[in-house]
């Protein structure tokens, strides 16, 4: 009897038991789908991304805002590896080519994503005179310097921290650049900070300083296509540009020091035109640098681009008296990027705010020279919205 009652007990309590647990099992359901189902909400995470041949780590910065939007930047080149947006019926998508993984990045990637320097674009033969004393840069470009060089920001590893603020989130990027770095004069103090804000924009802010006279233009170098990376041809965005005139450029896409108004040409894109409507008039396809109205100094809109489809829009809004835009011509179908796309001639399209090229051999043009005690300071903000 003693036994029989031992053996109720016991199976009594392994019942609870089990009943007890299983209750608590099924809270924890409850708890993960109410999880799964909670708001976006604005947030930076750092994860790591991949490892340098070296062995140095490389981190991943993960920034959302309370609209789902994500930005995802990485310390190599401090480069945005991806950006995603919603189109009109709320869908998200990744508007920015790029790759999966660090190793594409190192095998092939023309500047996706990427921060440019000592200096973007283009100088003339990788030659310029600065308070009388001739430098020579590294010649990457067939004779002319490109993008900083062989090895420019956009190949080096970056040091970040988080930023989080009351309606913005982000992470700030700092480089040490050499004195004498792929031939520029002075140590150069960099910092890049990307902040995601809840009115869905990304404000890419960049700070120097040095202690010998330089030139500097820091630039962003991200390859758009609003209908999502991968997705097609860029050709039937609509594109506005805020600029008059524009820099027109030789065969080796160095400025003429010209300054010639787009008017009446397929440079001119001061009503909105479709990136695809008047390039087979342009040779090579959009390279060039557009003369910004505001003259540079004062945050203000200087490109709108919206996809019909998607319904998405961009606006950029910078201090920069110019900005290039490219149409992703040496695209050819030899990269495969993000999720198995390849992307061909056209695939791509980018908007690079910064001061013009080839400006320390062009006296005409704004001064890309900074000195000691100066601080170099500007601002890109991309703003996102549907119609
Ligand atoms: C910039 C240049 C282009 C090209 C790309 C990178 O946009 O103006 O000529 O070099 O970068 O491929």
């Amino acid at each position: 009897m003693k036994k029989f009652h031992s053996i109720l007990f016991l199976c009594v309590l392994s019942g609870s038991l089990m009943l007890f647990f299983s209750c608590g099992k099924k809270t924890a359901t409850e708890e993960e789908i109410s999880q799964m189902k909670e708001e976006p909400k604005m947030d930076v995470q750092r994860q790591e991304f991949g490892q340098l041949p070296d062995g140095q780590l490389v981190d991943l910065y993960v920034l959302t805002n309370g609209n789902g939007m994500e930005a995802r930047i990485m310390t190599y080149g401090a480069t945005l590896v991806s950006l995603s947006v919603p189109d009109k019926e709320g869908n998200f998508a990744d508007i920015t080519l790029g790759c999966d993984s660090l190793e594409g990045y190192l095998a092939a990637s023309p500047y996706f994503g990427a921060t440019v320097g000592r200096y973007a674009n283009r100088i003339a033969k990788g030659k310029f005179i600065l308070d009388g004393v001739e430098y020579t840069l590294a010649a990457n470009n067939g004779e002319n310097h490109l993008h900083g060089g062989s090895k420019g920001y956009d190949k080096v590893l970056w040091q970040a921290g988080t930023i989080r603020r009351e309606n913005e989130v982000g992470a700030k990027f700092v480089y040490l650049s050499k004195d004498d770095e792929e031939g520029y004069p002075g140590n150069l103090n960099c910092a890049v900070t990307y902040m995601l804000t809840d009115r869905d924009e990304l404000k890419i802010g960049y700070e120097a300083e040095t202690d010998k006279p330089t030139p500097v233009n820091l630039t962003h170098h991200s390859y758009f296509n609003l209908a999502g990376q991968g997705n097609g041809y860029i050709l039937d965005h609509e594109l506005m540009l805020n600029a008059d005139q524009y820099t027109p450029v030789d065969a080796g896409l160095i400025p003429t020091g010209e300054i010639r108004d787009v008017a009446g040409t397929p440079m001119d894109f001061t009503i909105p035109h479709t990136i695809g409507e008047r390039i087979a008039q342009v040779e090579g396809g959009y390279d060039h640098n557009f003369v910004l109205r505001s003259g540079g100094g004062e945050l203000e809109l200087a490109a709108r681009v919206s996809e019909p489809r998607s319904g998405r829009i961009m606006e950029v809004y910078t201090t920069e008296p110019g900005i290039q835009f490219y149409s992703g011509n040496f695209l050819d179908g030899s990269i495969t990027g993000k999720a198995g796309k390849v992307y061909y001639k056209h695939y791509g399209f980018c908007l690079e705010p910064q001061h013009f090229p080839d400006s320390p051999n062009k006296p005409d043009f704004p001064s890309a020279i900074l000195r000691p005690g100066e601080t170099y300071q500007t601002q890109t903000t991309l703003k996102f919205s549907i119609e």
